[in-house]
């Protein structure tokens, strides 16, 4: 899949319009979005293309989530796109933009996606959660909301994450961008996941268990079996 920058704003935003993918975003930070991210290659790419996209990675010295997914979702070239804004210093995107000296500016994250985009499922990781700053005025909704893609909201399965995730979900319906699920990672905690569906208005659509061993095949194993196995995200993805 031949991907390039995008030169202007407009062509982008036609591109937008017809992309198909999730955008996984989060309770929090490291609440699993990189490995939900990689069990999606597991579960979907023997029936559709899919392509990994991390549009803003802070901390990146330690922590590259292009590498883990690739890694751990046994992804080739051309399902990984590794462009973006890349920050050295490991905090929130906007504080580590202006460490750097530098702006992160949406339209130009936004504009990375090309032409060759509407021919892949994206599977787009935010950073942190949905209103993690991204510069002084706006937060990683706003990049949510510029891409159009469904939100796959990634949640604790433990104590606190009934508010955390109805926050989250309430923050998104505010500007009615819709949400295509909830995964739960950590021990599976039925009251929880009632709590969610029920107050919320929402699926879980997956629990994900902590791994004991986290590799490509442990999270293969589980991935195609367990991992939405109703087949939820489909909707959402192109064939
Ligand atoms: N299902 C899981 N099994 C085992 N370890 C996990 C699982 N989900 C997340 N982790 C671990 O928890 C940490 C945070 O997960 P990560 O996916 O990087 O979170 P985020 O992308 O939200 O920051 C990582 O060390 C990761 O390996
Ligand atoms: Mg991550």
């Amino acid at each position: 899949m031949p991907i390039r920058a995008s030169e202007e704003r407009g062509g982008s935003s036609a591109i937008v319009d017809i992309m198909k993918g999730v955008f996984i975003t989060g309770t929090d930070t490291s609440v699993g979005k990189t490995v939900v991210s990689a069990a999606v290659f597991h579960r979907y790419r023997s029936t559709r293309p899919l392509c990994y996209w991390k549009p803003i990675q802070t901390g990146i010295e330690s922590d590259d989530d292009t590498a883990t997914v690739r890694a751990l979702g046994q992804c080739c070239d051309s399902e990984i796109f590794d462009r973006g804004v890349r920050l050295r210093m490991p905090v929130s995107p906007h504080l580590a933009a202006r460490l750097a000296g530098t702006t992160i500016r949406l339209d130009d994250v936004a504009g990375l996606i090309s032409a060759g985009s509407a021919k892949a499922n994206w599977i787009v990781e935010g950073a942190g959660g949905v209103l993690a700053p991204i510069n002084d005025s706006q937060l990683m909704i706003d990049l949510i909301e510029a891409l159009r893609l469904p939100a796959l909201l990634v949640a604790r399965s433990s104590l606190g994450t009934i508010n955390h995730t109805l926050l989250s979900l309430e923050a998104l319906r505010r500007r009615s961008l819709p949400v295509a699920g909830v995964v739960m990672v950590g021990e599976p905690n039925s009251e929880n996941r009632d709590a969610i569906e029920h107050y919320g208005e929402i699926r879980v659509i997956a629990e994900a268990p902590m791994l004991g061993n986290l590799t490509a095949s442990s999270l293969a194993f589980w991935g195609r079996d367990q991992f939405d196995k109703n087949g939820l995200l489909m909707e959402h993805l192109g064939g």
